[in-house]
């Protein structure tokens, strides 16, 4: 199981009472008005969570993976630099550094490569993710929302099974997905 799901980050800042957590003062991330509970999926054989010093408290011990978004450029925005998740079991902290910063990207620029969600990752973020996973099973994230995970799978030749509760972003994720699949097929 490999996920960023709602961190409950409206309940964190106080701000639980509005509803929801606002993005960009126009967006908002379905869920992320209540703490997030990891409960239902740390039975999973492998578990990485994106936003899990969130809700830390809930987890048993892991090792943690922190993504670098600065990838050695001076810090000059308000947003945070850098964003950690927890991987079931025991073993060595990791740093995947990538820069990842408003319109600074290392990754995914230009044409045809739009932002299809206010909290999307990079796919260079869970292909390192999924490779930290045992190589056997199927990949899962029940809270995909624009599919970077699934797409990340495509690539790595990995089955995968998505779930997205918003519509909008379930239907990019599965063109997203689809897209990265017939590349494979080209690429094949
Ligand atoms: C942090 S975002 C994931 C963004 C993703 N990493 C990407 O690159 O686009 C979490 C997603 O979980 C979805 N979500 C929240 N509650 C859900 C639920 N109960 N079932 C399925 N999806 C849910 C939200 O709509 C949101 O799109």
């Amino acid at each position: 199981m490999v996920s960023d799901p709602p961190y409950g980050i409206a309940y964190a800042k106080g701000s639980g009472g509005k509803g929801k957590h606002t993005v960009r003062n126009t967006e908002t991330i379905a869920g992320d008005a209540e703490p997030f509970d990891p409960a239902p999926w740390i039975d999973f054989a492998d578990v990485i969570l994106w936003g899990a010093n969130h809700f830390a408290a809930r987890l048993p011990h892991g090792r943690w993976i922190a993504w670098d978004k600065l990838a050695g450029m001076e810090a000059f925005d308000s947003f945070s630099d850098v964003e950690f998740a927890w991987h079931k079991g025991r073993g060595k902290d990791r740093i995947f550094s990538h820069l990842w910063k408003g319109i600074c990207k290392a990754s995914e620029k230009g044409i045809g490569k739009e932002r299809y969600h206010p909290t999307q990752k990079p796919i260079a973020l869970m292909e390192f993710c999924i490779r930290q996973c045992s190589d056997a099973g199927t990949i899962i994230d029940p809270y995909m929302g624009s599919g970077t995970t699934g797409v990340a799978c495509a690539n790595l030749g990995r089955a995968f099974i998505g779930c997205e509760i918003e519509p909008r972003y379930f239907d990019i994720a599965c063109r997203r997905i689809e897209d990265a699949q017939r590349q494979g097929r080209l690429i094949a």
